[in-house]
């Protein structure tokens, strides 16, 4: 909380997705942002450029751009997109040791300068680099979560609107493991409008949208060649945001450290949690079939892996 009383998000790195996101908040009237980056003048001329926006778009919420984490003091959340995005035949795992160095001095100053935070980690490999934050910053687990699920299943939201002809609004959708390929689209549990999915699309197409959902990230880069996604992901972290500065108790998918759920323990994995104030004040844990659950064992053991690579 600000001084003022208003409510207060950092956002670190002024990038694509961290930019985005900050422009997000202030425009829905969130809180105030101040966003960090390394790059001196980029995160200051995004801010101003954004202020200045304001008397068009008619928002009065503040953002000012930082090199330092002096002006991040006392954040009720913050965001954590600073690190280099995929390129195109790269995978996530490829970006594990640079981002794993830049995470972890970002959350220890993140640490310092708001010790009661809420942290939501975006950089990618994002469940390894949920490891990398809870160390770093000595949060309690429950304040510190990844954003991959809410984007993963937007797509797949999206995916099957567009298949079944029929408003995004209606679809209910959610993936579970972790945010690469061996993520789990829990199709079983896709509906629309309360009514199981494959009353409206066969079998193929569903197989077909699951597919692409795991690959989802990677269709953006092809096409975009030289970065990753950035306006799903920063409409999803944004949507965890809301989520937490507004109590709202909401069901999404994140990255969330387990002990124990799923068969899964001392690793972050996507899964349904419950976000309100306190950050991940639930854990929902499914009965699966034997099938899902071997698949997200498969997630399981690639998340595993990746961390001992830390
Ligand atoms: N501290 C602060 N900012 C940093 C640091 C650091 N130590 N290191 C890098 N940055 C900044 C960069 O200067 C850059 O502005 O992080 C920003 C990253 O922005 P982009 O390169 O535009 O990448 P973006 O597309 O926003 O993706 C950021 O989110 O979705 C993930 O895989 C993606 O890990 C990547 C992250």
């Amino acid at each position: 909380m600000n001084r003022s009383g208003r409510r207060k998000v950092t956002v670190v790195g002024a990038g694509f997705v961290g930019a985005t996101a900050a422009q997000r908040i202030i425009e829905k009237g969130l809180a105030d942002v101040v966003m960090v980056d390394i790059a001196e003048g980029i995160p200051q001329g995004k801010g101003l450029d954004m202020m200045e926006s304001g008397p068009v778009e008619g928002f009065d919420m503040t953002i000012v751009g930082t090199n330092g984490y002096e002006a991040t003091a006392g954040s009720d959340v913050v965001v954590v997109t600073a690190g280099i995005p995929r390129k195109p035949g790269m995978s996530r795992d490829d970006l594990l040791k640079t981002n794993a160095g830049i995470v972890k001095a970002v959350c220890e100053q993140v640490a310092k300068y708001s010790p009661e935070a809420i942290m939501i980690v975006v950089s990618n490999p994002l469940d390894a680099m949920c490891h990398v934050a809870l160390t770093a910053s000595g949060f309690p687990a429950h304040r510190v979560i990844g954003m991959a699920g809410v984007l993963d299943s937007a797509r797949m939201r999206h995916f099957i609107a567009d298949a079944a002809k029929v408003s995004v609004k209606n679809v209910q959708a959610f993936v579970l493991g972790g945010h690469g390929d061996t993520m789990v689209p829990l199709m079983r549990y896709a509906t629309i409008s309360g009514i199981p999915v494959d009353r409206f699309l066969d079998k193929a197409t569903i197989d077909a949208i699951a597919t692409r959902t795991r690959n989802g990230g990677i269709e953006i880069v092809n096409y975009l060649k030289t970065g990753s996604a950035y306006y799903a992901p920063s409409s999803s972290a944004v949507e965890m945001v809301d989520a937490i500065l507004n109590d709202r108790k909401e069901l999404l998918p994140c990255a969330v450290h387990l002990s124990g759920q799923y068969g899964a323990k001392d690793l972050f994995l996507g899964v349904l949690a419950k976000l309100g104030k306190e950050g991940v004040e639930q854990i929902i844990e499914l009965e699966l079939l034997p099938e899902e659950q071997a698949n997200l064992d498969k997630s399981i053991a690639a998340v595993k892996e990746l961390v001992t690579l830390l």
